[in-house]
């Protein structure tokens, strides 16, 4: 046996020895994920879960959709990686398909969301005018974890003891387009908004927002850069949130879903726009190499050929009426919000919650509001469902777009009897 191979899975031992070996940057759930099928996942126990992380926004097409894993084996008995030094055939068809379904003329490939974004900064300096530098973007924002895309991120938890940061980079109100307007200058050189904040609590852009700043970059000159890491590829119910928006951006960046499971990212620009990149000024090793390429492209001909946009805006709608039924009689549910299959559910601050559900006189408990909704987030995972926690009071649904009725009503139930389990021990007094 090759040393430092782990076999036979052993749940606790992977995870004691990744705790070890690898550097604390993530929460991680208690939970080792062996294998994937559609909308489901299985733990090294054999345990299934409905998978409504899905490797956050990802397995858009479902984990392990047959002809993504028959074009990632074709594609990896054939040619895996030769550089961007050379033309390759699966990185041509898929820049030609996005080019198609997007509407933008030229793609530069990278290997994630961070990397896309990192790469329109670049663009956005390079195709304006010297002296325009400056991005601006919204509070609550996420754009990833490299300097600038974390610079461009409105939120300043993620910036701690990174300081000092790439400068040029302004952060604006979300859905406020007065505000935008006032942080314009002479020096801006690209606006970069989510259409939908996914990370920063699954907020959308208001219709009349969008276009007013779509308007506002032309008439300043200054050019519009969506980040769809998250909400494109059919995930808001069109391939491309913007078309829900009536606009066309000058750039998108694309991540998550594209792969199919693998890492690959994408900025797509206008054509005028992209020319400003020559050979030298931006490069990528890994960025769309075959393997992934391969892969990208069965996702994409499976997203078009079973019309998983147009079945994300139907489930949208299924799931979000099962949840309005579930808040009509779930005092802790205070808000449902999002776009297609980007969905938050938002709880009620604890003390609230725990009373109305009680009823009966009992004092709230003393456990904090933070553990709100990582405490459903855990009640859940007992009973087969994956979800995650944006903060202390947000749950995040992103399931695979090809979730069913029937998976949609599963995960409705055990959301409910996880809420009413934690909501009703938050409510029992403490012997402690
Ligand atoms: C909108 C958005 N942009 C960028 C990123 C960063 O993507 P990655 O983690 O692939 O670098 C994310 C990740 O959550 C995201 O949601």
């Amino acid at each position: 046996m090759i040393r430092g191979m782990i076999q036979p899975v052993d749940g606790q031992h992977i995870r004691a020895v990744a705790d070890a070996c690898m550097m604390p940057t993530y929460r991680r759930q208690p939970l080792v994920l062996v294998r994937g099928q559609g909308t489901r996942v299985w733990d090294d126990q054999g345990r299934s879960y409905l998978d409504l992380v899905a490797g956050i926004a990802v397995a858009s097409v479902g984990h392990c959709h047959p002809r993504v894993v028959q074009a990632i084996q074709q594609q990896a008995a054939t040619l895996m990686q030769v550089s961007n030094l050379f033309y390759t055939v699966p990185q041509t068809r898929l820049a030609r398909l996005l080019t198609q379904l997007s509407g933008l003329e030229q793609v530069f490939f990278c290997n994630s969301g961070a990397e896309a974004n990192e790469a329109a900064i670049k663009l956005a300096r390079k195709a304006t005018p010297p002296g325009r530098f400056e991005i601006i973007s919204a509070l609550h924002s996420f754009h990833g974890r490299t300097l600038a895309s974390l610079a461009a991120t409105g939120q300043v938890k993620y910036h701690a003891g990174f300081e000092p940061l790439p400068p040029g980079f302004r952060h604006v109100p979300f859905n406020d387009l007065a505000a935008l307007e006032a942080a314009v200058t002479p020096q801006t050189a690209a606006i970069l908004l989510e259409p939908v904040q996914g990370e920063g609590g699954v907020h959308p852009a208001a219709l009349e927002y969008l276009q007013g700043v779509r308007r506002l970059c032309d008439e300043r000159g200054i050019l519009l850069i969506l980040d769809e890491v998250q909400t494109g590829l059919g995930r808001t119910g069109s391939m491309f949130a913007f078309q829900q928006y009536g606009i066309l951006p000058d750039m998108v960046t694309l991540a998550k879903a594209l792969g199919g499971g693998t890492a690959i990212g994408a900025l797509l620009a206008r054509r005028p726009v992209a020319q400003a990149f020559q050979p030298g000024t931006h490069a990528s090793t890994f960025g769309g190499n075959p393997l992934a390429a391969a892969a990208a492209l069965a996702t994409l001909e499976v997203l078009v050929d079973e019309d998983l946009p147009g079945r994300a805006a139907e489930a949208g709608r299924y799931f979000r009426e099962a949840l309005a039924k579930l808040a009509a009689r779930q005092p802790a549910i205070r808000e449902i919000r999002g776009l297609g299959l980007l969905l938050a559910v938002e709880l009620a601050p604890w003390p609230q919650a725990t009373q109305a559900e009680a009823g009966h006189g009992h004092a709230p408990s003393p456990v904090p509001a933070e553990s709100l909704a990582p405490a459903v987030v855990d009640a859940a995972r007992c009973r087969g469902l994956l979800i995650n926690a944006l903060g202390p009071d947000t749950l995040r649904l992103v399931p695979p777009l090809t979730i069913t009725p029937q998976e949609i009503d599963e995960a409705v139930a055990i959301l409910d009897q996880a809420l009413a389990e934690v909501t009703h021990r938050a409510c029992l007094p403490r012997t402690v």
